[in-house]
C-alpha cells in the first residue's frame, strides 16, 4: 500500500517520515493524483454552462460521479447529493438553512459533546436554543437515558457524530438515532471522519442530513459532499446564491429556484476535486482499517504511562502522556520523523473538561511495522524530558 502514495516515498528519501495524521487530511494516492492531472490536461470545462462537447462532457463527469458519491454513501436517490467545498461549509448551510425553514423561536437543537468546532458552532449563528448532550469523560459513552432526559417538547434536531476527531467512535449511536427518530427530531451528523473508515449507510441508518470532506478520504482540499433527504431538501431555503443554482430571474422580486441538487451548488463547482473525490471512492474499495486499529490500540496499552482517552474504537485514538504536555509529545516525534497531532482538536466542549491530547489517527499506509516504531519512540520521551 505505502507504494500507493508518492509523498511517502518522496518525504522518506529526506529521513524518517511515518505519517499518523490521517485524521487532518489523508495522503494522496497516485490514482487520485492522476485522475486530476488527467482532468485538467484533457477534459477541464465548466459544468452546466456549455453546450461544445467539451463542457457536455464535463456535466458526465460530474453527474457520473454524483451516482457514484449515491452508491458509497447509500443515499435514495442522485438528488440527496450535493457537492460543497467541505464539512464545514456543508455543516454551516445546513445549520443555516435548517434553522429558516424547520425551526420556530424556542425551539431547541441538541448537541453532542462529541462535536467538532465545525459541528457545533454554526448552530450558534442561528440564535437557535442549544442544548449539549454530555458524553462520559472515562469511556466517551453518550448514555440514551441523558439523552431522553434532554429531550422537550421544543426539541427539534439532535446533531450528533458517528465519529469523533479526538476519540473514534460513537457508542450508542445507533441507539441514539433511534430515540431522536422516535421524538421526529431532524438528524444531522457529521460525517468528516466517519466516512474515511466506517461504511456510511445514510438512508438506511435515519440520519436526515450529513456532511464531509473529500481531504480526509484520500481525495482533494476544496471538496466535500452534502447529503440531504429529498423531502427535507424540497422544504429549504438555499444559502448561497448565484450562477446555476436558478432557472429563471425574471426579475428581482421573481426567482425561480433550479431542481434539486443544483440549488444548493451556487457558483462553480470544484470539478477538478470531484474527480478526486471518484478516483478516491474507487481506491477505498476493500479498504479495512479495523485490524491495524486494534493493533495500535493494544501497543500503545503496553505504555504505562500513557492513557488512552474514552476507550477508543476506530483508527482515531487519542492519549495523554504523564507528566509531558502533548504540544512536547508531538515536537519530540516530529523529531523522529513522526506526524501525530496535539492540543484541543477544535473540540473544546469535550477537551476543556479532560485537557489536551496527542491524536494518533491511522491511514491505509501504515503498517504494524510504523506502530511499533512509533510506540518505541513514544516510549522514551518522558526520560527525553527529564523523567524518571
Ligand atoms: C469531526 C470533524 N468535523 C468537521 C471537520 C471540518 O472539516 P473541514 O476542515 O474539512 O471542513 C473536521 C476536521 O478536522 C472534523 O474532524
Amino acid at each position: 500500500m505505502k507504494e500507493s502514495f508518492p509523498e511517502l516515498d518522496f518525504q522518506r528519501k529526506k529521513g524518517n517520515f511515518y505519517y499518523f495524521d490521517s485524521a487532518a487530511t489523508t495522503l494522496k494516492p497516485a490514482s487520485v493524483i492522476k485522475a486530476v492531472s488527467d482532468y485538467y490536461s484533457q477534459d477541464n470545462a465548466n459544468t452546466r454552462r456549455g453546450f461544445y462537447p467539451l463542457a457536455l462532457n464535463a456535466d458526465k463527469i460530474c453527474e457520473g460521479i454524483r451516482e457514484k458519491v449515491r452508491k458509497f454513501i447509500g443515499a435514495k436517490y442522485i438528488t440527496e447529493c450535493i457537492f460543497t467545498h467541505g464539512a464545514t461549509e456543508g455543516l454551516n448551510i445546513l445549520a443555516q438553512s435548517i434553522a429558516k425553514s424547520f425551526l420556530k423561536a424556542d425551539d431547541e437543537v441538541i448537541i453532542s459533546q462529541l462535536e467538532h468546532h465545525s459541528s457545533l458552532l454554526p448552530w450558534r449563528e442561528t440564535g437557535a436554543k442549544i442544548k449539549i448532550l454530555p458524553c462520559s469523560l472515562e469511556t466517551g459513552e453518550i448514555r440514551p437515558e441523558d439523552f431522553k432526559k434532554l429531550i422537550s417538547s421544543k426539541s427539534k434536531v439532535l446533531v450528533l457524530t458517528p465519529d469523533s476527531n479526538v476519540i473514534g467512535r460513537t457508542k450508542n449511536f445507533e441507539k441514539l438515532v433511534k430515540i431522536a427518530k422516535e421524538h421526529e427530531l431532524i438528524i444531522v451528523a457529521d460525517c468528516a471522519q466517519a466516512v474515511a473508515h466506517q461504511r456510511l449507510d445514510l438512508d438506511k441508518s435515519g440520519i436526515d442530513f450529513a456532511a464531509f470532506s473529500g481531504h480526509k478520504m484520500y481525495a482533494e482540499m476544496g471538496i466535500g459532499v452534502l447529503y440531504g433527504r429529498q423531502e427535507l431538501l424540497e422544504k429549504m431555503q438555499p444559502q448561497l446564491y448565484g450562477g446555476e443554482m436558478v432557472e429563471d430571474v425574471l426579475n428581482i422580486n421573481n426567482i425561480q429556484l433550479a431542481e434539486l441538487p443544483y440549488r444548493f451548488e451556487a457558483g462553480t463547482i470544484n470539478l477538478g476535486g470531484i474527480v478526486s473525490l471518484g478516483a478516491a471512492i474507487d481506491f477505498m474499495k476493500g479498504i479495512d482499517l479495523e485490524p491495524l486499529s486494534k493493533t495500535l490500540k493494544v501497543i500503545l496499552a503496553n505504555n504505562p504511562y500513557l492513557k488512552l482517552i474514552g476507550e477508543p474504537e476506530g483508527p482515531i485514538v487519542s492519549f495523554q502522556l504523564e507528566d509531558i504536555h502533548p504540544h512536547d509529545v508531538a515536537q519530540i516525534l516530529a523529531s523522529d520523523g513522526i506526524c501525530v497531532r496535539a492540543g484541543y482538536h477544535c473540540a473544546q466542549p469535550l477537551l476543556e473538561e479532560i485537557g489536551p491530547v496527542t491524536r494518533v489517527s491511522l491511514g491505509v499506509h501504515n503498517t504494524e511495522e510504523d506502530i511499533e516504531y512509533l510506540a518505541k519512540k513514544l516510549a522514551t520521551i518522558r526520560q527525553r524530558m527529564g523523567y524518571a
